[in-house]
């Protein structure tokens, strides 16, 4: 070849790097994996309109504790579906056969659903949080193993190119020993009451931002860094805003019901000396609490935030170095990836089903977040810094 070819094939090259990362699978429909939903509220809209997109997939039935509304839920879908009115006696009717569920229910009934399932040898993908309190993701684990089935949380902006760059540049080496975090992020007024009150009462929420968009930011730092075990928390929480009547002029009931933290804020010591520091908010009186930063000895990552927390990455990121006694900024531009970040949470959930392959997001790192989540609760209550201990499991 002349070079004007390798010249011609080089131009391409430069050029294929400014395009957008497409995949594209092949996917085997001829065995269709059946699907239950546990819980039809807002976020299983979600699943099920991905879930329609698969070729493999037949949705057979769904479960929700308020009458009628899982029914209502699928009417509106034009889809015919069997309905129960728990977890419990939809997993029980074996009829169904179910291969796996998607458990979309509140925060408080992801352990008892995620370990029901589990039990009857269904798979499981459950959304984030995790659970409320590590007891409970000891208890998933556990049931995890005993069962042999998948379990993957349903953390989408792991499937963001850009995130998944944020650890490509960890693994490069080219922050060398990493020692300090900061990560969070918030909303200026962004407690989400949009469908009412499951966020915000502890009886179905548990937790609050910490939990809903804390666990996002948790999971973007760790997963960067190898998800190192949590050893020790000085947390604090708070409620100043969701608990005024005036945060709600539609809903000024809602004060009363606000049962959870609105900002929670944290230093974390990880394994292999980093420190983690954190904050998060659903409400401030500020723009932004921060963008993420990963110091390291050799270079440091600027991950700006975003204005509605939401786990994406706000902005180009810019890397930090020293060239040859040169201190030098290199903008990582934002990478724009192929179809939505849910379906593939979806497609990778059931790849893993089928192919018994390792969860794409497993309760193995995610319990060290959880670990954290309440290491912030159970230090901010107790008001000093404690010894996070998670048992054998
Ligand atoms: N991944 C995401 O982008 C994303 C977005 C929003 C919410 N979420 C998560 O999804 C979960 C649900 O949020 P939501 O906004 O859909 O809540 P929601 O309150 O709108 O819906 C939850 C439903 O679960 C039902 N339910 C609870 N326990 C049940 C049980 N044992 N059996 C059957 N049904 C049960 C409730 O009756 C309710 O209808 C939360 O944990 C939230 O953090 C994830």
């Amino acid at each position: 070849m002349g070079w004007k070819g390798r010249e011609k094939i080089m131009a391409d090259n430069i050029l294929d790097r400014f395009k957008e990362v497409k995949e594209e699978k092949v996917v085997d429909a001829s065995k269709k994996v059946r699907v239950g939903i546990i819980g039809t509220g807002w976020i299983a809209e979600a699943h099920v309109e991905s879930y329609l997109k698969q070729p493999d997939v037949e949705i057979v039935a769904a479960a929700d504790l308020v009458e009628g509304k899982a029914e209502a839920f699928f009417d509106k879908f034009g889809m015919k579906v069997k309905c129960y009115r728990s977890h419990a006696e939809m997993l029980d009717d074996e009829s169904l056969k179910l291969d796996a569920v998607s458990v979309c229910t509140y925060n408080r009934t992801h352990a008892e659903c995620a370990i029901y399932a589990l039990k009857k040898g269904v798979n499981v993908l459950l959304e984030k949080p995790m659970c409320v309190t590590l007891d409970e993701a000891v208890a998933i684990r556990k049931a995890e193993k005993e069962s042999g089935k998948v379990i993957s949380i349903g953390f989408q902006p792991r499937m963001d190119e850009n995130m998944k760059m944020i650890k490509k540049i960890v693994e490069s080496g080219k922050l060398g020993k990493v020692y300090y975090i900061q990560t969070g992020g918030g909303r200026r007024r962004g407690i989400p009451t949009p469908y009412g009150t499951s966020f915000i009462e502890d009886k179905t929420a548990g937790i609050g931002a910490v939990g809903d968009i804390g666990s996002y930011s948790l999971d973007m730092v760790l997963n960067a860094v190898g998800y190192p075990k949590p050893l020790t928390v000085s947390g604090y929480k708070s409620n100043f805003f969701g608990t005024r009547p005036d945060y709600y002029p539609e809903h000024p009931e809602y004060a009363k019901k606000f049962e959870v933290d609105d900002f929670a804020a944290a230093f974390v010591r990880l394994e292999g000396g980093i420190v983690l520091d954190f904050r998060i908010a659903w409400a401030m009186n500020l723009d932004t609490s921060g963008d993420t930063i990963i110091m390291g000895t050799e270079g440091s990552l600027r991950i700006p935030s975003t204005e509605c927390w939401n786990g994406s990455v706000g902005g180009e990121m810019t890397l930090y170095q020293d060239v040859c006694g040169q201190q030098t900024e290199t903008k990582i531009p934002i990478i724009k990836g192929d179809g939505s970040l849910f379906d593939k949470k979806i497609r990778s959930f059931l790849d893993a089903v089928k192919n018994g392959t390792g969860a794409p997001v497993p309760t193995s790192q995610i319990i060290y977040n959880q670990a954290i989540i309440d290491g912030i609760v159970k230090s901010a209550e107790a008001g000093h810094e404690i010894e996070i201990t998670i048992p054998e499991c």
